[in-house]
């Protein structure tokens, strides 16, 4: 679907009605005026206050006209603050109007609100005095076309991409998400704790991890500098000790000849240089380029951290610590995964929200996941109004009814067994992934019980051990651990977590069993050892949620620089 950043931009009138209704924040008005400057929105919020006054806008332009044979220019100006534009009126005698129509033009501007003549669509414009600052655009070069393009083709642009209303409708989305994240945890008593971006231990154990190491860096210098300054060879070395050799005999015939204590100290001094010179010599003859090895593999203790290290794919095991201490606790960060995987689901840096809460079960675990996806879903219906009806209108007619209906009805919560009877019971269509027990869900499955089945998100739980990660609670069945997932429709899966396994043998056991080594988790360990508490918690996906809500369909247009396999742009 296109955008038309430039282009199409909706009627000013019915958007003003709607931001009108939006429930906007209420900042300190001396605050918002940076140079004096207004935000559109709380003009259009606030029309009826606002008219016959003087005002300082500033914003990029969308379209702008030059009318009344060059005599004046109509503006179409959008400050981000907003989706609806304000209309901007400058008279030829004000400024050069050539220079402020171009698209993507900014403009700080001084004039007066009006009511617009009868039978205009706007209800509020700006006429210019005062052109305060001007950023220049040359329309020929300038770098978004006028002609509408697809989401796809503006990731070429990530840079541009902000100045889209569809892509600014979605920073204004996932901002309100991220406060209403903030918010949820705070009213429910959790503290926001932030964990490590790089980690040594592997959260998942799945093997995904990017690895953070100078290595290269290093080893590159090291090749350069040989390249520039050549390492002494052989003979320099030997022709170095020969000299230390000379200088010392020098000094043993002066002690031995009764000289003076000057000249001693004198050969003394020069001993030392010729051994400090020798010293160098021989570290630069031992330097080599390449990557350091011993025993035949890589030399990691020679690495920044003085061993191997990672970006996190999760900050759940190092928020465990905080949650056996604090209680209830969560983080929100981003996190990695280089998994090679180019589906529209998938990220290779995304952000993730986890909170983790002492003394819970499975049961409480997802009592909190299916309130905060509410109070999420809720949030936006009552914040951000004017951006969903734009997504309905250009994306995804459904994407407010799914996100009241989602607010309002219980989620299903079944077994991961049942999930398994009612799948393998389907007649109406051929999945594309066998389906028995055992098998992990593929997004396929997990669609069809969330958008066919059930019609509302649903909790699948207990799923086998050998599909989850090791720090699942095993279940008295010896065979399955006290995971959940919650599964909504368009996505999937949006959240995973658990009940933590807080028995110490238990844990070791599982550790093992996954093809894990004890020793890095030992710290994680020691949590069972001393003062261990049952404890649950999940991660839910935050640019999911974002596709959720928006009904987007590519993960890669919900976060504002994307990166996956073969890009990360800027
Ligand atoms: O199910 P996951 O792997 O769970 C964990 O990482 C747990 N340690 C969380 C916890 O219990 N604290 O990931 C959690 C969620 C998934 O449900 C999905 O929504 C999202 O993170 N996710 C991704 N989102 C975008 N791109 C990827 N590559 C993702 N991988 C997982
Ligand atoms: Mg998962």
């Amino acid at each position: 679907m296109a955008d038309g950043g430039s282009v199409a931009d909706p009627p000013t009138r019915s958007v003003a009605a709607l931001s009108l209704a939006d429930d906007g924040p209420s900042s300190d008005p001396a605050l918002e005026r940076s140079q004096g400057r207004i935000f559109i929105k709380s003009i259009l919020q606030g029309l009826e206050d606002f008219v016959g006054r003087k005002a300082v806008v500033g914003g990029w332009v969308k379209t702008g006209r030059e009318q009344g044979k060059g005599s004046f220019a109509f503006l179409e100006l959008n400050d981000g603050s907003c989706l609806a534009n304000l209309q901007v009126i400058v008279d030829a005698a004000v400024f050069p109007l050539a220079q402020l129509t171009p698209t993507g033009t900014s403009v700080l501007v001084e004039g007066e609100l009006k009511k617009p003549p009868e039978g205009v669509k706007q209800n509020v414009e700006l006429r210019v005095d005062k052109v305060l600052e001007v950023g220049l655009v040359d329309p020929a070069k300038y770098p978004l076309p006028k002609t509408k393009f697809t989401l796809e083709f503006l990731r070429d642009f990530v840079h541009f991409r902000a100045r889209t209303n569809t892509i600014s409708a979605v920073a204004r989305i996932r901002d309100e998400l991220a406060y209403a994240t903030h918010t949820f945890f705070r009213e429910n008593g959790f503290r926001y704790v932030h964990t490590p971006i790089i980690t040594t231990s592997d959260c998942e154990g799945a093997g995904e991890m990017f690895q953070v190491t100078t290595l290269f860096s290093d080893s590159e210098k090291i090749e350069k500098d040989m390249k520039q300054n050549p390492p002494p060879s052989e003979s320099d070395i030997e022709a170095s000790k020969l000299l230390v050799k000379e200088k010392g005999d020098s000094v043993a015939y002066l002690k031995s000849s009764n000289a003076s204590k000057e000249e001693v100290a004198a050969a003394v001094s020069e001993l030392v240089k010729a051994k400090e010179t020798l010293a160098k010599l021989e570290d630069r003859f031992r330097l080599k380029g390449g990557i350091p090895h011993k025993d035949g593999k890589i030399d990691y203790a020679r690495d920044f951290f003085g061993r191997q290290a990672f970006l996190t794919v999760s900050g759940q095991l190092q928020v465990e610590t905080y949650a056996c201490a604090l209680g209830n606790v969560y983080t929100f960060g981003p996190t990695f995964r280089a998994e090679h995987s180019h589906t529209s689901r998938h990220l290779a840096e995304f952000w993730m929200v986890e909170p983790e809460i002492a003394f819970a079960n499975l049961e409480d675990d997802m009592n909190y996941a299916e309130s905060y996806v509410k109070f999420l879903c809720k949030w936006l219906l009552d914040h951000c109004h004017q951006d969903l009806e734009f997504m309905v209108k250009n994306f995804d007619k459904t994407a407010t009814e799914r996100l009241s209906h989602v607010s309002s009805m219980p989620f299903e919560r079944i077994s991961y067994t049942k999930a398994i009877q009612l799948l393998e019971n389907v007649r109406d269509r051929e999945f594309e992934n066998k389906v028995e027990w055992g098998v992990d869900l593929a997004s396929e499955h997990e669609r069809y019980l969330t958008e066919v089945v059930f019609k509302r998100p649903v909790i699948v739980y207990n799923y086998p051990k050998s599909i989850k990660a090791f720090y699942m609670r095993l279940n008295d069945d010896g065979k399955t651990v006290a995971a959940m997932d919650v599964l909504v429709p368009k996505v999937g899966e949006l959240i995973g977590g658990s009940q933590r396994e807080e028995r110490l043998d238990v844990l070791m056991q599982r550790i093992t069993e996954s093809g894990l080594p004890l020793e890095p988790y030992d710290w994680y360990l020691d949590l069972r050892r001393y003062g261990t508490v049952k404890h649950s918690g999940f991660g839910l996906g935050f640019e999911r949620m974002i596709l959720f809500a928006t009904g987007l369909d590519n993960i890669r247009d919900v976060i504002p620089f994307p990166r996956y396999p073969g890009r990360a742009d800027l």
